[in-house]
């Protein structure tokens, strides 16, 4: 969850390092600090809090001007968010080194019982300061950064991105990473480090996602890439598709709210070039599974946490109709736990907005030991997870810098879409003429997310107007139960108020209890059109917590006579296949979420406690 530069060129080194952290913010953090090399030497600033702290602290105390440095925003792991445990850390005696680390250092008790044994002076309760001085202690033995860089990082274990900065050669950033995110940008006579492109894209697009177990030789006009182990490494460039104005608020009071409105785009995206006219999926991309890999599957089983898994939830019923492969969902954190049956013929799909989300990265590599095949469904380029997975789809929602996730969550649900009816093509598993109809139905869903977009003003005002509410249940049946369960997730997340999720068919099994007087409860309602009996079920829902008093608000399809005789408030959104009505029904759940935590003078981007990417375990 840290943020992460190193930068190297003729700029201002304190600009590109404060202006690089900004961006990072969104990855959640409690402290911040820079070091440079100026004419001075090493000079350090790190404040606890948020970056408006670094940067008065900097104010009251100049730094000089400087080409090359190292900045860092931290969550906290080993010791609580105070000046003295904000990164950089200095190593040795002679404090001429300056790391900055995210993930956590498993051994550094017994390493720093080496270090405490020889009497050196810990300045802080981390297990990062520790290879601080572990490398300090090295390069005053071996007289080389490199190696000396080397030596070391070859005896921690855990998970970690470091950067490194010595005095006595001013010229170069050295950077490691294991089991955590680096990706370096390439500029002319200039190079960047980040924990993630938004870090440099202001500066360069052009960008190299650094292996496991690879350090990184950063220079003004040099980048060399080994293994941990000495040996060349020659990782590939790709560019970056969007840039640093995309990731900005664009005038926007929000990132959320730019970000629930750049749905219509995220699906939209996502799409293109993966489906023709004709409604026929074309995806090369997983053709990395190899040969005939989709008669090889005789079950899929997808792993992600949050609001990916109930992306997960809402894939299942599409994957599972259309393919007729048996399909389940599992918590990353909890699947490698229960001594799972996998095998060769089981397919691990992994959703992840960031693809460093250490719970789905240790599910899908423990799949991959037992013999599973791995895709992705990432929305982060070059991200762990999707150079760690065998296939990887790329859902194209462009930066989701809000912590609370939006367009990811309706972009992966499309990519779930097109697996479906890619696995449903390639097996063969149903009529063409009803598949390719499928498909063209999902290319008109764009068009109705926009729908959904304008006509917003109701559910921001219903979020106003239930402020106050202390408790609000979510109902839902088939699909749009993990709707259900996605909007209470999204009101506890923004609005820190308890909210919940219900199958509706699960009411009278026990949570009908909780129905009180004036209980607000928010009903997903399906398709009055589709054959089954699923919409009569859910009005009967709604008429027994009425019964008892709840305040009901029901999302249901336009043109649905008899919902509004039994729910207060009904938002409308299109018609549509029922299947694809959950990248519509969860859009005013977010705008209810987020207008009921802006009312409550929330910081609807950065929630408390919460992290853009929980990059721990
Ligand atoms: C989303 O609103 C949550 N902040 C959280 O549940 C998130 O979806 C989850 O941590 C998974 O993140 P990922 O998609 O980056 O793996």
């Amino acid at each position: 969850m840290c943020g992460i530069v190193g930068y190297v060129g003729p700029k201002e080194t304190l600009d590109v390092l404060l202006g690089g952290l900004k961006r990072l913010e969104y990855r959640g953090y409690d402290s911040a600090g820079v070091s440079v090399i100026s004419e001075l030497g090493l000079e350090t600033r790190k404040k606890a809090g948020k970056l408006t702290n670094l940067v008065n602290e900097i104010a009251e105390h100049p730094m000089r001007p400087s080409h090359i440095g190292i900045g860092h925003t931290r969550w906290a792991t080993h010791g609580a968010p105070t000046d003295g445990n904000a990164h950089p850390h200095l190593g040795g005696p002679t404090q001429k080194l300056s790391l900055i680390h995210n993930g956590i250092i498993e051994n550094f008790a017994e390493l720093k019982a080496e270090l405490l044994a020889e009497g050196t002076k810990f300045a802080s309760e981390t297990d990062s300061e520790v290879a601080a001085h572990l490398i300090a202690r090295e390069y005053a033995s071996v007289g080389d950064l490199p190696t000396a860089f080397a030596n070391v990082v070859n005896r921690l274990h855990g998970a970690f991105t470091l950067l490194v900065v010595h005095v006595d050669q001013p010229d170069v950033v050295m950077a490691a990473r294991r089991n955590a995110p680096l990706v370096i940008g390439l500029g002319d006579g200039e190079n960047f480090l980040g924990s993630d492109v938004a870090a440099f894209v202001e500066h360069t697009k052009r960008a190299i996602s650094v292996g496991q177990d690879q350090i990184v030789i950063l220079r003004a006009n040099s980048v060399e890439v080994r293994g941990f182990d000495g040996t060349p490494a020659t990782p590939e460039e790709f560019t970056v598709d969007w840039d640093a104005s995309a990731a900005s608020k664009g005038g926007w009071p929000s990132f959320m709210d730019k970000e629930i409105h750049d749905q219509p785009q995220a699906v939209g995206d996502t799409l293109m070039g993966r489906i023709d006219a004709d409604g026929v999926v074309q995806l090369s991309e997983v053709e990395s599974l190899g040969v005939d890999w989709v008669n090889n599957i005789d079950r899929l089983v997808f792993v992600a946490c949050g609001t990916a898994s109930y992306a997960g939830d809402v894939a299942k019923y599409a994957v599972e109709k259309w393919s007729r492969i048996p399909t389940s969902v599992e918590l990353s954190h909890e699947f490698r736990y229960r001594d799972p049956i996998i095998t060769d013929r089981t397919l691990v799909v992994a959703i992840s907005q960031s693809g460093e989300t250490m719970d789905t990265l240790m599910a899908t590599r423990y799949a991959k030991e037992a013999g599973a095949k791995v895709l992705a469904i990432c929305n982060t380029q070059g991200a762990t997870l999707a150079r760690e997975s065998d296939a990887v789809i790329y859902t194209h929602a462009g930066p989701e810098v809000a912590v609370a996730s939006t367009k990811a969550l309706t972009a992966q649900i499309t990519a779930g879409y097109l697996l479906g009816l890619l696995l449903a093509q390639l097996r063969n598993s149903m009529p063409a003429t009803a598949r390719q109809a499928l498909g063209q139905e999902l290319l008109k869903m764009p068009a109705r997310v926009q729908q959904v977009i304008d006509g917003l003003a109701q559910p921001r005002q219903l979020g106003k107007d239930f402020a106050d509410a202390k408790s609000v249940l979510f109902l839902g049946r088939n699909v749009g139960f993990p709707i259900a369960m996605e909007g209470a997730l999204k009101l506890k997340e923004l609005a820190y108020i308890h909210a919940e999720g219900f199958a509706a068919g699960e009411l009278k099994h026990g949570p009908i209890a909780l129905i009180d007087e004036g209980q607000p409860v928010i009903v997903i309602v399906p398709s009055p059109r589709e054959a089954d009996t699923l919409h009569p079920k859910v009005i009967s829902n709604i008429q027994e917590i009425r019964a008892r008093g709840a305040k009901v608000i029901a999302v249901a399809e336009e043109g649905d006579a008899i919902v509004g005789d039994y729910a207060e408030h009904v938002i409308f959104t299109p018609q549509c296949q029922s299947i694809f009505s959950p990248i519509l029904s969860v859009i005013p759940l977010q705008a209810f979420a987020m207008e009921l935590a802006t009312a409550k003078g929330l910081d609807v981007d950065q929630p408390r406690n919460l992290a853009k990417s929980v990059t721990v375990e």
